[in-house]
């Protein structure tokens, strides 16, 4: 493996994607479902390490979205290959829905230290970000006895088909599902850039609570008795809507909500946990805010499939035989998150934060340069770059947004798209003020070739 500093840019010897490349895109044509939602721009990858992809043709890609926000302590870290490889020589699987060995208890002692949740926890292990949320959909209406959910426009939970009836980012994720296997009510999330409700108010620095009212005054008055709801489900930060974070007072507001009437607060930190917003959870940066149940996935296991619903130990009341996964909490994933949750507590929170912060300064320099940047926001290593028409008219420019990309592609850097017309930036933890320049010069050289 190459020293993770080795590199300093990106290297591009052919064209994109060169001969090699393109041999796999090709047999993926052939053999592989059309559904996965591949961004216009080819990304092949052969090898990666810390920040940097090899392709098979031997370019060399700065990565600044980490297999989208999964690689958190970077390719192939050096500490979690040997994680995984010392475990996978000692124990493989052993199935601990039926039986029991330490990495679960260890892993979930973890957990109770450091979620956003009061009191004591437990934890159920599964494998992906949707199946933590449908633990977390069935615990909520098992424990409340209540079937109702509500949910965010522009959330994305995943595509199995609890999750799914959470989900509305995109048309695509639910066109040709017709009707949803739970009763959820969508409601708009507070983004004080393109305020849902045109109220004028966000300006001031304050969300206009547009969405807390339209829960309390409307939806709990018609569709949705508050006595029905299980379950609020949140992203902190949105992800794939646009990685839109939060107003803290309205965050207060939720959980005011929830108290009030017996719902469970469901927080989904798939994408935004685990040290990517320069803390450990994103609900850490709402002082006082705590979850009933947490939902983590992604970033947890540096690339291992693992997916973890932790919630408070008294909400964690259902049968034996309730909920269970052959594969959910094998000891290598769990092995990697151990290792993963080290590395992030030993420096990698702390990084993201400040590198991240040095990212967004530059990232700000180009909304000033630039016309086409309505918006630069988030938390730590989990930045969005709005790109609109002009920044009177805030007019989404997705077709704009599309042609960045592929621009800083064909130079090397690599970054995706979310939202309408957002660049959403969420490298590797481990970026250096460095990389972080090498790509805001990518960045600016490939806005300039495309506006
Ligand atoms: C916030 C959030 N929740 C859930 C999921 C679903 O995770 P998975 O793709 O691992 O099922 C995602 C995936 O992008 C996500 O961003």
């Amino acid at each position: 493996m190459q020293p993770i500093t080795d590199l300093q840019r990106p290297v591009i010897k052919t064209s994109l994607p060169g001969p090699k490349a393109l041999e796999i895109i090709n047999a993926d044509a052939q053999y592989v479902t059309p559904s996965y939602p591949r961004p216009d721009y080819k990304l092949v990858a052969e090898k990666g390490y810390g920040v940097w992809i090899e392709d098979p043709d031997g370019n060399v890609f700065l990565d600044c979205n980490a297999g989208v926000a999964v690689c958190s302590t970077g390719h192939c870290h050096p500490e979690i290959v040997r994680a995984i490889s010392d475990q996978a020589a000692e124990l493989i699987h052993l199935c601990g829905t039926d039986y029991y060995y330490r990495h679960m208890p260890a892993l979930g002692k973890k957990l109770d230290d450091i979620v956003p949740i009061d009191g004591p926890t437990k934890s159920h292990f599964a494998n992906s970000g949707a199946e933590a949320i449908e633990t977390a959909l069935k615990l909520a209406m098992y424990h409340t006895r209540r079937q109702k959910f509500i949910s965010f426009f522009g959330s994305f939970h995943g595509r199995t088909l609890g999750a799914l009836s959470l989900t509305s980012s995109k048309k695509a994720q639910r066109l040709g599902f017709m009707r949803q296997a739970l009763d959820v009510v969508h409601v708009p999330y507070p983004n004080c850039y393109q305020c849902p409700f045109n109220l004028g108010k966000c300006s001031d620095g304050t969300c206009c609570m547009g969405s807390v009212s339209w829960i309390e005054d409307r939806i709990f008055n018609t569709t949705t008795p508050p006595e029905e709801v299980a379950g609020i489900v949140i992203e902190v930060v949105q992800g794939e809507g646009g990685y839109v974070p939060a107003p803290p007072e309205f965050i207060r507001e939720i959980r005011r909500i929830c108290d009030q009437h017996g719902i469970m607060m469901i927080i989904d930190e798939v994408q935004s946990g685990m040290g990517r917003t320069g803390k450990m959870f994103a609900l850490d940066h709402h002082a006082g805010v705590k979850a009933d149940i947490v939902c983590m996935a992604k970033g947890i296991g540096s690339g291992m499939p693992i997916g973890v619903c932790t919630a408070k130990a008294d909400i964690m009341d259902w049968h034996k035989g309730a909920h269970a996964s052959t594969f959910g909490g094998n000891p290598v994933a769990i092995a990697a998150a151990l290792k993963t949750i080290e590395l992030l507590e030993g420096g990698l929170v702390e990084n993201a934060r400040e590198v991240g912060a040095y990212l967004e300064a530059g990232l700000r320099r180009l909304q000033e340069k630039y016309d086409c940047i309505g918006d630069v926001r988030g938390l730590g290593m989990m930045l969005g770059v709005e790109f609109v028409t002009d920044k009177l008219s805030k007019k989404p420019d997705a077709e704009l947004r599309d042609r960045i990309e592929m621009a800083c592609f064909e130079r090397g850097l690599i970054i995706l798209g979310c939202g309408t017309s957002t660049i959403r930036w969420s490298p590797p933890l481990i970026l250096s003020r460095e990389n972080a320049d090498v790509a805001l010069e990518i960045f600016d050289a490939a806005i300039a070739a495309s506006v």
